[in-house]
């Protein structure tokens, strides 16, 4: 399975004035802990890093200290997470028929996450981890003034990895750029073009690092599982 890493964003609702992905987390970068992760799953084969160029000196790094058996390729990032995949699309190896994407800032999915997408894109065009949403949800209009309330049983929290057939996913992001759709995942540009998607059990702790609240929890989920072993 091919895995891309999108990973070419800034840190501004970290705070910070770099990638935040750059950030140390209990002593690593948090990509680093994201890249040993995704490494260790066996169907994992080959990860493609999509990265802004500045940040390419501290990826090759953090390659370098974490000695990846599996072969890892940099891939120049656009302004958005949408533009960044596209551009990992055509930078897939010509042979890979579905494709994986993770998000480089959801550092704390495991191994075994990875492996339950791979095999449940053996049986379907398209597919994303999640988890049903724990929080009463409202639709809210720019006056803050309640719109909504989607029922709650219908409501999941979308999280990567996010997987695809690779041939329908670059019609669906060709359509995008056609019809000037802007979205947040991959995901979403399926639905677009009313393809289905599944859902395959995603994991509580997989949470994506945004703000500093998120470093902290992230150092401390990782802590407990270093105590669990
Ligand atoms: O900003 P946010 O955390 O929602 O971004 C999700 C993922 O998309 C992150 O891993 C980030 O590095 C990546 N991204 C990207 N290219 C962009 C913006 C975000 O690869 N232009």
């Amino acid at each position: 399975m091919h895995l891309l890493i999108p990973a070419a964003g800034s840190g501004k609702r970290m705070g910070s004035d770099r990638n935040k992905l750059l950030l140390p987390l209990l002593g690593q970068p948090i990509l680093a802990w994201t890249l040993q992760a995704a490494a260790a799953a066996q169907t994992i084969e080959w990860i493609g890093i999509i990265g802004q160029p500045i940040d390419f000196d501290d990826f090759t790094t953090i390659l370098t200290d974490l000695n990846l058996t599996k072969p890892v390729q940099l891939i120049q990032g656009g302004s958005t997470r949408q533009e960044s995949v596209y551009n990992g699309l055509q930078a897939l190896p010509t042979d890979a028929p579905t494709v994986l994407i993770h998000d480089g800032a959801r550092c704390l999915a495991t191994p075994d996450l990875f492996d339950r997408c791979a095999a449940a894109l053996q049986t379907c065009d398209g597919l994303i981890a999640g988890i049903p949403v724990k929080d009463t949800i409202k639709v809210v209009d720019s006056e803050l003034l309640i719109q909504d309330t989607p029922d709650r049983s219908n409501l999941w929290a979308a999280q990567t990895p996010q997987g695809f057939s690779v041939p329908l996913l670059r019609k669906c992001h060709d359509e995008g750029v056609a019809q000037g759709w802007e979205v947040t995942d991959d995901a979403a540009l399926f639905e677009r073009c009313n393809l289905p998607v599944k859902i395959v059990a995603g994991e509580e702790t997989n949470l994506k690092v945004t703000t500093p609240v998120d470093l902290a929890i992230a150092e401390f989920i990782l802590k407990s599982r270093n105590l669990g072993h």
